[in-house]
C-alpha cells in the first residue's frame, strides 16, 4: 500500500510545532506497520541537511508561483524515502511561515498551493514515480490536495486530511483563484469558498475521502462553535467520514533511560534518582538557583495565546510570590510580545525565573527531564504532546481540560489522595482566566507536599504507553477501509 504524505513539516525535516513530530512519528509507525510511505514537502533550506541520495525527478511547470523541481531523496533519520518541492524563490527563506519579524509571508497561499498542485501532479503521475493508493494531506497547508486531485480527475486515488489544527485554515481573498489554480466551480460555498474568501482547509474538509482528527475530545469539540472555529458546519456535512485517531510520541526520541540529551544520567520509573541530578542541570543551565528543594516549574511551548502565554504572563509571578519554594523556568518563541513580557520577569525574580526566547531541541529535552511539574495552559489543544514528553519523563503536567489532553491526562478529581494514588499523571484545570490557571498551580503545589502521592502521580505518567505502535493500527485500518483491494505488502 504505497501512501504519500504531504506535509509542511516533519521532524527533523522541518519543524515549528507539533506537527512536525506527528507527521514523522505517523509516517514511521505505518511504514513498520507495512504500508509504504514517502513524504512530500518544500526544499526548505532545512530539509537538505538531513537527506541523502538526492536527484532530480522531473520539472514541474506552470505551478503556482512558478516552475519547481521535484526532487527524490533520502532521510536517513527516518528511514523514509522523501520528495522535495524545488522553487527556491518560494522557499529559500528564514522561517517556514513568518520572517524573522513575525509576519506572514505575503505568497503564503502560492507556497502552498503550489505543494498540494505538486501532490497532485504525483497522483495524477509522473514518469519515475510509482502512482501512490492514497494521498494523505496533513492540515490546511496541504489541504489544496484532494480538491486539485478532483480538479484534475484523478479519482482512482484516495485521500486522508489529517486535522492537526482547525484554528490555523489558510484563509486568502477571493481575487487569488486564478494565480492558485483553482477553477471557477470550486469558488463556491460547495466549494471552499468562505465569506467570500478561498479556505484551503475547507478543500480538504470537502473533498478528502475520509478526514482524521488527531484526538478523540477534539473531534467532538470541532463540531462545536467555539473550537469549531467557522468551519463546524461543514465539518457537520462530512460527520460520517470523520475518524479520530490519537496521536503518540516517539518513546526512543523522548525516552529517559537512553536520552543522549541528558549527559549519562539515565533515569526511569524505577530508578528516579537520576532526575535530581537533571534537576541540578536545569538549574544551572537555565541560571535558576541550584536548590534541590525547590519546585520547578518548567513551561516549554510556543508562546502564543493559543497556549495561554498571555495568562502566564500574568499568573506567574502571582504564583511566585504566593509559594516561596517555585521556581519557572520557560523556553518557547511565538509572539514578540508575549515574549517580552514574559521576559520582564527574570528581573522580577532573579534566580528563581528564567526565559529564553527560542527553541533548541536538546534543551526542550533537559526541560522536560528536569522540571517538576509542567505549566501547559491551551485555549485549545487538538492534541498536546508537549505533556506527554513531560509525563514520560517523572515531570506532573498542570494543564487546560481541552482536546487531547482532556483524553490523555489524569486529574485525581476531588478524593486528590486516592485518585493520584490510583490513575492520576497531572492536574487539569477549566476555564481562561489568570485566577483559573493560579489556582491550578496552587492545587499542584499541594499534591507535591505529599511525597507519596507526587511520586504515584509521576509513576503513573511514566508508565503509560503513547507510543505510535499502539497507535498505528487505527491509520493502517483506515487506509485499508479506503484500498480494500491493494494489500499491505510493500509493491
Ligand atoms: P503545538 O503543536 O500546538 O505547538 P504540541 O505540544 O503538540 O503543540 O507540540 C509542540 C512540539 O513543538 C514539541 O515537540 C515541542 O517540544 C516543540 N516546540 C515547542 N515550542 C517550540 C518552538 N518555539 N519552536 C519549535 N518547536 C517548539
Ligand atoms: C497541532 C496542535 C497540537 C497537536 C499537533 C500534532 O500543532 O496544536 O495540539 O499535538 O498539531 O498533531
Amino acid at each position: 500500500l504505497r501512501i504519500l504524505a504531504v506535509t509542511s513539516e516533519a521532524f527533523p525535516l522541518a519543524k515549528t510545532g507539533g506537527l512536525g513530530d506527528a507527521v514523522s512519528g505517523l509516517s514511521m509507525s505505518v511504514q513498520e506497520g507495512g504500508a509504504q510511505v514517502t513524504l512530500l514537502l518544500p526544499a526548505y533550506p532545512s530539509t537538505m541537511s538531513h537527506v541523502s541520495q538526492v536527484s532530480v525527478v522531473s520539472v514541474l511547470d506552470g505551478l503556482p508561483g512558478g516552475d519547481a523541481t521535484l526532487l527524490s531523496a533520502y532521510c536517513p533519520e527516518l528511514g523514509l524515502p522523501v520528495l522535495l518541492l524545488k522553487n527556491d524563490a518560494l522557499y529559500e527563506r528564514a522561517g517556514y511561515y513568518v520572517d524573522p519579524d513575525g509576519i506572514e509571508y505575503a505568497d503564503n497561499a502560492l507556497r502552498f498551493a503550489a505543494l498540494s498542485h505538486g501532490a497532485a501532479r504525483i497522483a495524477q503521475g509522473l514518469e519515475g514515480i510509482p502512482r501512490p493508493h492514497i494521498v494523505h494531506a496533513h492540515d490546511w497547508h496541504t489541504a489544496l490536495t484532494p480538491l486539485l486531485m478532483h480538479q484534475m480527475k484523478v479519482t482512482d486515488i484516495r485521500t486522508v486530511l489529517t486535522l492537526h489544527n482547525v484554528a490555523f485554515q489558510g484563509v486568502f481573498p477571493m481575487a487569488n483563484a486564478d494565480a492558485l489554480g483553482i477553477a471557477p466551480q470550486y469558488r463556491t460555498d460547495e466549494g471552499m469558498e468562505y465569506w467570500g474568501q478561498l479556505n484551503f482547509l475547507k478543500a480538504g474538509i470537502r473533498y478528502a475521502d475520509l478526514i482524521t482528527v488527531v484526538s478523540h475530545n477534539y473531534a467532538r469539540e470541532i463540531l462545536t462553535p467555539r473550537f469549531g472555529c467557522g468551519l463546524e458546519g461543514v465539518l457537520a456535512t462530512r460527520s460520517s467520514d470523520i475518524i479520530s485517531i490519537p496521536n503518540g510520541i516517539d518513546t526512543k526520541l523522548w525516552n529517559p533511560q537512553a536520552d543522549p540529551y541528558l549527559r549519562g544520567r539515565p533515569f526511569s520509573a524505577d530508578h528516579l534518582s537520576n532526575k535530581a541530578l537533571c534537576k541540578s542541570d536545569l538549574q544551572r543551565s537555565f541560571g535558576l538557583v541550584e536548590n534541590p528543594r525547590a519546585t520547578v516549574m518548567a513551561m516549554g511551548s510556543r508562546l502564543t495565546s493559543q497556549k495561554m502565554a498571555d495568562l502566564a504572563a500574568n499568573a506567574i509571578p502571582m504564583a511566585l510570590d504566593a509559594h516561596t519554594d517555585l521556581q519557572v523556568c520557560i523556553m518557547g518563541m511565538g509572539d514578540h510580545a508575549l515574549e517580552a513580557r514574559l521576559s520582564q520577569l527574570v528581573g522580577r525574580y532573579p534566580g528563581r525565573c528564567s526565559v529564553s526566547i527560542g527553541f533548541e531541541e536538546a534543551r526542550a529535552h533537559l526541560l522536560h527531564a528536569g522540571a517538576d511539574m509542567l505549566l501547559h495552559g491551551s485555549r485549545f489543544e487538538p492534541f498536546g504532546l508537549t505533556p506527554l514528553y513531560s509525563m514520560r519523563y517523572g515531570t506532573i503536567p498542570v494543564a487546560s481540560r481541552v482536546g487531547g489532553m482532556a483524553d490523555t491526562i489524569v486529574d485525581p478529581g476531588a478524593g486528590q489522595a486516592a485518585g493520584a494514588m490510583h490513575a492520576a499523571t497531572g492536574v487539569l484545570f477549566d476555564g481562561e482566566s489568570t485566577d483559573d490557571m493560579v489556582r491550578a498551580i496552587a492545587r499542584a503545589m499541594g499534591l507535591r507536599s505529599y511525597p507519596a502521592i507526587w511520586r504515584a502521580m509521576q509513576m503513573n505518567g511514566m508508565r503509560a504507553d503513547f507510543s505510535w505502535a499502539k497507535t498505528a493500527p487505527a491509520y493502517l485500518s483506515a487506509y485499508q477501509s479506503l484500498c480494500p483491494a491493494v494489500g499491505l505488502e510493500r509493491i
